[in-house]
């Protein structure tokens, strides 16, 4: 569905090194069917051609104070009223500072001080700047108004060679982001509930029983849901991951406080995704204090955890339930059992022996299998974003009908 069709988007674009990526978004913005007006500050204009941003939009581009556009009749005020969405990406230091305070100098600030819609700000800088109290000033106040929604900054490698907090936020991810700001998704109104990542079991103060889990597969569902237009929360043990846009983040350590945060939290959802690779096992009495090396075997007891699914499935109140079974080995027969003992709706099932597939790796081949069905839906090796968004159309298809987690089950 094109959500941006016949919707007129400002494409602020200020001057960051990041300038260049905007293109991307200008690209995808077009493409999904929006009439994208690109302005440019000054300093912007001297790190990308505004003929760049022209060819892409199919329209002439304002740069400074805007000089097309008085030539046209159209005043400064006319740009930001006539928008449904103004983006601005990237968003220098600079710029967000003179946001924050109302100042007006240039055709990109004087449009969001002459609009109402809504502004979706893309922060990109060294994470020096980032950190700065200065700008974390600003951006507490820019956060703070409903009408600001922030996206990133990202961790990772800068532009200026550092590592840190500061890059610019995926032109995909911001490309979603302004879906959701301009119309429903398919999922709008429904509260999903997605956990993700290993869990960390203590032996002591200092040890814990993990296991290889990245998350990426369930950071990927609660991205793919919330651009659906759902309400997301994540519940998340212990990962290197950042949290998708404008999705509740629970991070727990242990099964049992997953298990709390999930049961608190069933009550409310629609669905419940269970990515999470939960401890079985948990040690019995962990040690207060770190355990000294002895140099002879030592034997810690281990007790079973939560089934947090099972205990999911026997409510008789509860949402559409999806597990996931990782498996070393064909991973369908145990599949089924589960699907069937925990009274789940779905289950995805993956060969976490295989290579490339699964647990720290970027791509997954599952099989997804439905309550009731005999067919097995096997997937080809997808990245696991794709993978997210097959098996939320299987949710979708579903959900339609059933009301909002109340429903009796059997
Ligand atoms: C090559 C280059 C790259 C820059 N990259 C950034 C950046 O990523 N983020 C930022 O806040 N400022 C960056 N600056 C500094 C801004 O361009 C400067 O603060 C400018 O006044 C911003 O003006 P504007 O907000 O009106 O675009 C950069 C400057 C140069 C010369």
């Amino acid at each position: 569905m094109q959500l941006c069709r016949d919707k007129t988007v400002l494409l602020g674009v200020s001057g960051g090194i990041a300038a260049y990526r905007s293109c991307e978004l200008a690209r995808l913005l077009v493409k999904d069917g929006a009439r994208v007006q690109v302005v440019m500050t000054e300093a912007a204009a001297e790190l990308v051609g505004p003929l760049t941003f022209q060819a892409l939009t199919g329209r002439p581009v304002e740069v400074g104070r805007g000089g097309k556009l008085a030539a046209s009749g159209m005043t400064h005020i006319d740009l930001g009223r006539d928008s449904q969405l103004i983006i601005i990406a990237p968003a220098t230091g600079n710029t967000l500072a003179k946001l924050a305070h109302g100042l007006a100098d240039n055709l990109l600030t004087s449009s969001v001080l002459a609009s109402t819609c809504p502004v979706l700000l893309a922060p990109a800088m060294n994470t020096r700047m980032w950190k700065n109290e200065l700008t974390r000033r600003n951006m507490k106040i820019l956060s703070s108004l409903k009408r600001f929604q922030v996206v990133g900054p990202a961790s990772g490698q800068l532009a200026c060679g550092e590592e840190g907090t500061g890059r610019m936020s995926e032109p995909a991810e911001l490309f979603q982001a302004s879906r959701c700001l301009l119309g429903p998704g398919s999922l709008s109104g429904r509260r999903l509930l997605v956990t993700a990542g290993p869990t960390h079991e203590p032996i002591d103060p200092v040890r814990v029983i993990a296991n290889r889990s990245s998350g990426k597969m369930g950071y990927a569902l609660a991205r793919a849901a919330r651009r659906r237009g759902a309400r997301v929360c994540l519940i998340s043990g212990p990962t290197s991951l950042t949290a998708p846009w404008d999705v509740e983040l629970v991070a727990v350590e242990t099964a049992a406080q997953m298990a709390r945060q999930v049961s608190r939290r069933l009550a409310g959802s629609d669905v419940l995704i269970m990515t999470a690779a939960v401890a079985d096992y948990a040690p019995s009495r962990p040690a207060r204090k770190k355990l000294k090396k002895a140099g002879k075997n030592l034997t810690i007891e281990l007790q079973p955890t939560t089934d947090i699914l099972a205990a999911a499935g026997k409510r008789k109140h509860r949402p559409l339930l999806v597990g996931f079974a990782a498996e070393t080995g064909s991973p369908l027969g145990e599949a089924r059992r589960k699907l069937a003992d925990k009274n789940l709706d779905m289950i995805v099932a993956n060969d976490v022996g295989q290579a490339g597939s699964g647990f720290g790796s970027d791509d997954n081949q599952v099989h997804i299998l439905g309550r009731g069905q005999d067919r097995v839906d096997s997937l080809p090796l997808l990245p696991k974003q794709e993978v997210a968004e097959q098996i939320l159309d299987r949710v979708e298809r579903l959900l339609p009908g059933r009301r909002t987690s109340s429903r009796k089950r059997g």
